[in-house]
């Protein structure tokens, strides 16, 4: 599986995911403007994913000095609005530039970039133990024999571990349990076609590909015993920011009776938000409707609508799988008690 972030040389190498899975090609950034484009033109996607790219773009600004990262977290911000890690991550970037102030005056030998690069290094190795645990705790979810619904990409492109709700499903195959997973394939970029079927193929699981507007009769079949997906941003009662469509899926649980579960690190909680009404939802170009893979599939003329996200009501939602463990309803309560734990590595 090729690695979705790259650090080498002193430049960020990215996994260009427009091309997967008929090209493996990496681009090189060596500013952060390089990584702010990246991040708009969903080279680099997901939301851990796009929160250590983003770190690493900030060492890439470091040295310009203080002046220069203030000026790559302000562009950074701009790039995509609903995925919460990105800004997780900026600020913490920005709060170790800010510090290492103060360190330099006790040792004026320290150099910006290896501090900061530390830092963005720290985030992304953290995240891959994090997912470690996620995939850990979710198997209390997942039966020995099993048949899995996901939507979008919360795989291992996504993040730079081993995936959340993919991890939970990795995992569960590594353990022994039978999976078999059916992926949505999650129009208008197709990031469940193209990148999760290629993801678990590879790691030789049974998976499938379904169009979007076939999970209700898969469900009605009884093929389905479980829907794991990941998020972008979950508010302090639980509503969640997610791919557009996995609202649909969360509706589609409810009325046939399946367990509905989102899968995310603890950086993708806004506690600073009280429901999913604040969440910023992307919208992206109507283009992106009109084609696939570049070809036009309907008049110019023809209005369409791109948003890239909808938010789930934490009422429909069976569970959220973190690294603190498995947060039930009343989300904000057990979001509030996951946010003190301290989980130790
Ligand atoms: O627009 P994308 O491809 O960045 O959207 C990605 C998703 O919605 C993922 O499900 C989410 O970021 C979780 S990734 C672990």
């Amino acid at each position: 599986m090729p690695d979705p972030i790259k650090w080498e040389d002193g430049s960020l190498y990215l996994l260009d995911q427009r091309r997967i899975p008929f090209e493996v090609e990496y681009l090189k950034c060596t500013n952060y403007q390089d990584v702010a484009e990246a991040i708009e033109k969903m080279i680099v996607r997901g939301a851990p994913a796009i929160g250590i790219a983003a770190a690493y773009g900030i060492v890439l600004a470091s040295h310009g000095g203080l002046p220069m990262v203030k000026e790559a977290v302000s562009r950074l911000s701009k790039t995509r609005p609903t995925a919460v890690n990105l800004f997780w991550a900026l600020e913490k970037m920005e709060r170790a530039a800010t510090d290492f102030h103060d360190a330099t005056a006790k040792d004026p030998g320290l150099i910006l970039k290896d501090h900061l690069l530390e830092v963005a290094v720290d985030i992304h190795e953290e995240e891959r133990r994090i997912e470690k645990l996620i995939a850990l705790h979710g198997q209390s979810i997942v039966p020995p024999n099993c048949q899995v619904l996901t939507h979008c990409n919360a795989g291992a492109l996504a993040t730079g571990g081993i995936g959340t709700a993919l991890g939970v499903i990795r995992m569960a195959q590594k353990i022994g349990k039978a999976i078999k997973v059916y992926c949505d394939e999650t129009r208008p970029l197709l990031q469940g076609a193209r990148l999760s079927s290629w993801e678990l193929w590879m790691d030789g699981l049974d998976v499938t590909v379904i169009c979007d507007d076939m999970a209700a009769f898969l469900m009605k079949k009884g093929k389905v015993d479980l829907v794991i997906v990941g998020a972008d941003r979950i508010a302090s009662n639980g509503d969640t920011a997610n791919k557009i469509g996995t609202y649909n899926l969360a509706v589609l649980c409810k009325y046939h009776g399946i367990p509905f579960y989102v899968a995310a690190p603890r950086s993708t909680i806004d506690c600073s938000i009280k429901d999913g009404e604040a969440v910023p939802i992307e919208e992206r170009d109507p283009d992106e409707v009109r084609t696939v893979r570049g070809v036009k599939i309907f008049l110019e003329d023809i209005p369409a609508w791109n948003p890239a996200f909808d938010v789930t009501p934490g009422d429909l939602i069976s569970g959220i799988i973190t690294e603190a463990g498995i947060l039930k309803a009343p989300y904000r309560e057990s979001i509030e008690t996951a946010m003190r734990i301290d989980v130790n590595f």
